[in-house]
């Protein structure tokens, strides 16, 4: 598999990405693979783990110990903590306030980058997080960036019945030292403020062709 069958979606929280994501990977019959869910994953296990996610070393020494996995279901990853689903317990509270500080932990992003980059090479994807088109596939040539306000994210998340602390969240994402949120010099960006999900899908794969990549037109119903 080669970076000409990886699209990769970057952007801020709440900003749509994850929806645009994987109304794309159903509209090409790629698989979706959702990054945030990892550093999720990894941070609910420290938690659970009882590991002060402000202390850096603690995360380090606690990382090997984490048993993550992750699989595809239905085109989807699906992450696994000692071999249970926890897909349910991704958005809590907690995970939101300490994701960021176990995000910007180097060992952390290196364990989480291979697996991101296997996974991406196994299967044509449609890959969404904050270095996707920066850090985990810099070759690929099809690079998108999904911006919103800062009000339309957070009353995003709040229309989701989230509480989340987005604006503190990005804050964290877009300053810390490696792998910075932020767009990848050669990525579209778009903003979605004003755009329905369903606009921003047309509007990429309507970019596809000319950031090479060679769609098979085989599913094209935008099914969620
Ligand atoms: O995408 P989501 O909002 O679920 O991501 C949760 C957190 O995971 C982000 O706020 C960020 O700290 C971290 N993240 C990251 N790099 C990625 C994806 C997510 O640092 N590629």
């Amino acid at each position: 598999m080669s970076a000409d069958k990886i699209i990769t979606i970057d952007g801020p929280a709440a900003s749509g990405k994850s929806s645009v994501a994987r109304l794309l990977a159903n509209h090409l019959g790629w698989a979706c693979i959702n990054t945030g869910n990892m550093y999720r994953a990894i941070t609910l296990g420290l938690l659970k783990a009882g590991v002060d996610v402000h202390d850096e070393a603690a995360v380090v020494t606690a990382l090997p110990t984490i048993p993550l996995e992750n699989v595809l279901v239905d085109g989807r990853n699906l992450i696994l903590l000692s071999g249970q689903e926890v897909e349910n317990e991704l958005n809590s509270e907690d995970v939101n306030n300490s994701v960021s500080h176990v995000a910007k932990v180097p060992q952390v992003r290196t364990q989480l980058v291979a697996m991101q980059r296997d996974l991406g090479l196994a299967q044509p994807s449609v890959m969404e997080g904050r270095d996707i088109g920066t850090v985990v596939f810099p070759e690929a040539s099809a690079k998108f960036y999904i911006d919103a306000s800062e009000e339309v994210r957070a009353r995003r998340r709040g229309d989701q019945g989230l509480s989340d602390s987005v604006r503190e969240r990005d804050r964290m994402d877009s300053t810390r030292k490696t792998a910075p949120l932020m767009a990848a010099a050669d990525a579209v960006i778009i903003d979605s403020s004003e755009l329905s999900l369903q606009e921003v899908v047309d509007k990429i794969v309507a970019l596809l062709p000319s950031r090479g990549v060679i769609t098979s037109g085989k599913a094209s119903s935008y099914a969620a």
